[in-house]
């Protein structure tokens, strides 16, 4: 381990599991726990929990589970290492440098790309203010760019040459490995390096903190592709960042406005409308969901209003609405895009237009009856069809009872068959839903056909219970543990109780992989949750013992079946009979 397990549970016991969940999940209390929809699969009732006491989380549909590291390293994709920091720097907590050479020379390689991207970033915007720029600062003017905007947001050009760039930075001692990881160059035919971006307006993206994470590239004179984009990078997710996120975040609105490009971004900054991010170039993504979650109480989604955009906005949503997020559409009239409309009518009809964004189910709807034209039976029929379908994905009762009667007046279709239509359609969705619990267990880590489990399991009792510890460890040593994985933990396990005679599940399963982690706070949650932890753990004690005794029996039929001198087939028998009485005796304890 690259850190000391002092500093990894320090880190833990300063992170709330209740308070980091809650920044990425709606919870709600339910007795002693708190549950909400899980983040890491697809569910419509929430089986996702949280235990504030024992500070784990367990979802019972999926069954991933653990410490809150590996909540922070399944939810934000990162590695142990990246999950600890995450939460120490949450935490106010500074970590020691790491002794692995290997993520000090990651690190290393981060930073010398932040640097060498901010380089380049000073490079471009010089060169859009030099006198080779004339043509393109008056393109960002004819766009209606202010000067302080373009400082803002630190636009830039790149020239037109082959290697202006490159050459710039290996002149100030950068090196050809810096410049391909950066991006900033690329390989040509002949084995050089050139620019990457060439004659094109330069968007810096930045990430929360103002670091230059990478670049896009606009062309001004139509050439070649619109964009041209950094590719990831060690600094550059594309999947994790939006862009205006770094000023967005310190709005006073507790709104973010989620936009297409760029220049809608800048457009709407520039006219005070200081929430606006938009994603980089893709399609939304889960992570990005969680993250506008993270710092917004509301989104309003403002895509184009073409078919394109319509399809955008309509994935957005189911992924927006998947991470718990309040979410309305703004409608642009006339299909104009939030830079052109801004520019055209102003601040204030845009905060008009925000002001009016349809919620979710209104906005699908609208969707599906722009797809039809109303005359005909037929369409109608399409229509209630569809209508019924997005009401019954809807989980929120008084919603879809109040939208129903609302739908139906407006379409002129008959309110009992929209609800009856629901109800069908609810019905059938009852059936999958269940079932999936019982697909359990999919990503358990391999164990022990016949210890593993109760190996494990004493394990976790142990957790429940530590002053059960001495009376464990006599009958059931690290040496008796027949599983490999679950001996290891055991070994951590032990140590521990004999030197703080303290050790929580939480605790326990800090630094385990995922897989493992969600093993044991599957156990913690399901099989071990008893009122008698003393009984169950004896019953596991007898159980594990049967299980060796069973195993020597078998031994000795071996021995029996090889075994040519009378005598000793005698005494091998008398072996196995008086061992079958044990076991005969261990049973009936155990019933
Ligand atoms: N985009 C891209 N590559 C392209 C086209 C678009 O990466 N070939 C991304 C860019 O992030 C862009 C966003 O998609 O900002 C939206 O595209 P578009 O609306 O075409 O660009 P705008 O930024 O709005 O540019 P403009 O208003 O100048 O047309
Ligand atoms: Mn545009």
């Amino acid at each position: 381990m690259l850190y000391p397990e002092e500093i990894i549970e320090e880190v833990r016991l300063r992170n709330d599991i209740v308070d980091v969940v809650s920044g990425y999940i709606k919870l709600e209390r339910k007795g002693k726990s708190y549950f909400g929809l899980c983040p890491f699969h697809n569910e419509k009732s929430p089986s996702f929990c949280v235990e504030p006491t024992k500070q784990f989380f367990y979802c019972f549909g999926c069954n991933k589970g653990g410490s809150v590291i590996q909540f922070i390293m399944n939810i934000e994709h990162l590695e142990f290492v990246d999950a600890l920091k995450f939460l120490a720097d949450r935490a106010g907590i500074q970590l020691p440098e790491p002794e692995d050479s290997n993520e000090r020379e990651k690190a290393k390689i981060r930073k010398d790309i932040l640097e060498i991207n901010r380089e380049a970033a000073r490079f471009f915007y010089s060169f859009l203010a030099g006198s080779e720029g004339l043509k393109a600062q008056a393109y960002l003017k004819s766009r209606g760019l202010a000067e302080g905007t373009i400082r803002q947001f630190g636009l830039g050009l790149s020239p037109n040459g082959w290697s202006t760039l490159t050459d710039h930075l290996l002149s100030k001692g950068a090196s050809s490995d810096l410049l391909l990881a950066s991006g900033l160059s690329v390989k040509s035919k002949n084995g050089g390096l050139i620019d990457r971006f060439r004659n094109r307006i330069m968007f810096p993206i930045f990430d929360i903190r103002g670091n230059v994470i990478g670049f896009g590239g606009r062309v001004i004179d139509g050439s070649g592709p619109k964009y041209v984009n950094s590719p990831d990078t060690p600094v550059y997710d594309k999947s994790r960042e939006l862009y205006g996120l770094n000023f967005a975040r310190k709005s006073k609105s507790k709104r973010l406005l989620l936009l297409e490009g760029y220049m809608d971004v800048i457009s709407l900054h520039q006219a005070g409308i200081d929430y606006a991010v938009a994603s980089l170039g893709t399609a939304l993504t889960q992570m990005q969901a969680w993250i506008l979650k993270k710092y917004s109480e509301e989104i309003i989604i403002a895509y184009d209003a073409d078919s394109a955009g319509q399809r955008a906005t309509l994935r957005g949503l189911d992924i927006l609405e998947k991470a718990g997020c309040n979410v309305r559409v703004l409608i642009i009239p006339q299909g104009k895009d939030p830079d052109e409309y801004v520019r055209n009518y102003g601040p204030e009809k845009f905060k008009n237009l925000i002001e009016g964004a349809i919620s979710l189910l209104d906005y699908k709807i609208r969707v599906r009856k722009n797809m039809h034209n109303l005359d005909t039976v037929e369409d109608k029929l399409k229509l209630l069809n569809s209508i019924a379908d997005i009401l019954a994905a809807h989980d929120n009762q008084i919603e879809r009872e109040l939208y129903s009667k609302s739908y139906a007046e407006q379409y002129g279709i008959s309110l009992e068959a929209l609800q009856s239509e629901i109800m069908k359609r609810m019905r059938g969705r009852q059936v999958p839903e269940n079932k999936r619990v019982d697909t359990a267990a999919v990503n358990l880590p391999r164990i022990d056909k016949r210890y593993g489990e109760s190996e494990y399991m004493l394990l976790v009792m142990l957790c429940n219970e530590n002053r059960l510890y001495p009376k464990v460890v006599s009958q059931y040593g690290i040496d008796s543990f027949m599983d490999e994985g679950a001996k290891k933990i055991a070994k951590r396990l032990y140590e521990k109780l004999e030197r703080d005679n303290s050790c929580v599940i939480a605790e326990l399963v800090n630094g385990l992989e995922p897989a493992l982690a969600s093993y044991l706070v599957h156990l913690a949650e399901t099989k071990c949750n008893v009122e008698d932890v003393e009984k169950a753990v004896l019953h596991l004690l007898n159980r594990l013992e049967i299980l060796k005794l069973e195993d020597l029996q078998k031994d000795t039929i071996e021995k029996i079946k090889n075994e040519t001198d009378g005598i000793k087939r005698q005494e091998l028998g008398l072996e196995f009979s008086h061992r079958a009485a044990r076991i005969a005796q261990l049973k009936k304890m155990s019933n």
